[in-house]
């Protein structure tokens, strides 16, 4: 199986890094659930030593995903924390960082919560004005980390932008790719540095594991992250590495349809009497829909509206039947929550009010369903209301 130059981007997801297993021909790269490997004489192995170091499954699965976000190495994690963690130990005490002001909850947490105790520092801006991150730089700044679209306003940054001003300054960008997917945009295109998966999500797809992943085109970064992966040791299991991986082939059949359902129930909520507000990129409404569909390949998975209040929100959630009530994203069932007490709960109140994550605000994580069952569901649960 060989990939031509210029595979497809289908092509790239089922068979990048895939090659048969060696000792059998099986064509799914299997599950090598070992801590260690035996070498044949001292100083003679396979290129084997220790499974925190080398894990054939997790290779596999790096080589995949480097294609498909057009990187040149991958390095999978236990989680897309410990994937942000490790990025993180590129900086040293006394830098600074520039980050998208609306980013992951868990991001503002690890920032302000760990990265602090080692004199980082943070500045959170809008980076949906690209003058907000030339306005945020200092002569300290030693990273841009972006994430769009944002969790779960869905604000976008116009990443060739954001690149430009950061490159321009020397400072490399990383962008949190999590919510779009590779399928959605693939921000080294645009001139990212690095980029940061939780495999959890769309990568994975089917919600049966949990991992993170980076990837990169420096060769000092690649150099770094490797050496880290194996110091700190937060690395996916092989197990993990093989879900994210049986997830990966079906993942630009699979973002088709997560595309096309966001977009339906958008539309719906959008006419709908009882909604106060849609935020989905594919709206003509969005204040950025110009840029979404520049950038972006379809608008994404995920809706975000407001109900006018939280018992009202409240009531909607509590009367979904089909959509599952839950934390997390990007799997093949429809996820309902809540940002400011689930995904949200550890940015203070204040905060969360500025970034317009407010009380009444119901993310969707719009599954691979028939829509007309989603769209029924949701309108019996507005219905109650
Ligand atoms: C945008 C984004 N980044 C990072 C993470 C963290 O990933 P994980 O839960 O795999 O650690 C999440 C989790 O929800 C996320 O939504």
């Amino acid at each position: 199986m060989k990939l031509r130059e210029n595979a497809g981007f289908s092509t790239i997801c089922i068979h990048a890094g895939q090659v048969p297993d060696p000792s059998t021909g099986a064509i799914i790269t299997p599950i090598y659930q070992t801590s260690t490997y035996v070498q044949d004489a001292l100083g003679q192995h396979k290129g084997y030593e220790y499974a925190r170091t080398q894990n054939p499954t997790r290779a596999a699965l790096e080589a995949n995903i480097a294609a498909i976000e057009g990187g040149r190495a991958a390095f999978a994690f236990a989680s897309g924390m410990a994937a942000e963690g490790a990025v993180m130990t590129l900086l040293q005490s006394g830098d600074h960082v520039v980050v998208t002001d609306n980013t992951y909850g868990g991001t503002y947490r690890l920032f302000e919560q760990v990265l602090r105790k080692y004199q980082l520092d943070f500045t959170y801006a809008d980076t949906s004005q690209l003058g907000e991150i030339e306005r945020a730089i200092r002569p300290a700044t030693r990273l841009l980390f972006l994430e769009t679209p944002t969790n779960p306003v869905l604000r976008l940054t116009d990443l060739a932008g954001a690149c430009t001003i950061a490159h321009g300054h020397g400072i490399p960008v990383v962008v949190d790719n999590t919510f779009a997917s590779p399928y959605v945009q693939r921000p080294i295109d645009f001139g990212a540095d690095l980029v940061i998966h939780s495999t959890t999500k769309f990568l994975n797809g089917h919600s049966d594991s949990v991992g993170g992943a980076v990837i990169a085109v420096r060769d000092d970064h690649i150099e770094w992250l490797k050496f880290i992966q194996n110091a700190e040791g937060a690395i996916i299991g092989p197990m993990d590495a093989w879900l994210v991986m049986r997830g990966t082939k079906t993942l630009p059949i699979r973002m088709e349809r997560h595309n096309a359902n966001a977009m339906a129930l958008a539309e719906f909520l959008a006419a709908h009497p009882k909604v106060a507000r849609v935020h989905y990129p594919g709206l003509p409404s969005h204040p950025q829909h110009d840029l979404a569909r520049r950038q972006m390949l379809g608008f994404g998975g995920l809706v975000a509206f407001e109900m006018g209040s939280l018992e009202r929100a409240r009531t909607v959630l509590n009367s979904v039947q089909l959509m599952a009530l839950a934390e997390s994203l990007g799997g093949v069932e429809t996820i309902i929550s809540h940002p400011a007490t689930m995904t949200h709960a550890s940015v203070p109140l204040e905060r969360r009010l500025q970034i317009g994550i407010t009380d009444d605000m119901v993310r969707v994580s719009v599954g691979i369903e028939d829509v007309d069952d989603l769209k029924e569901d949701l309108e019996q649960a507005l219905d109650r209301v």
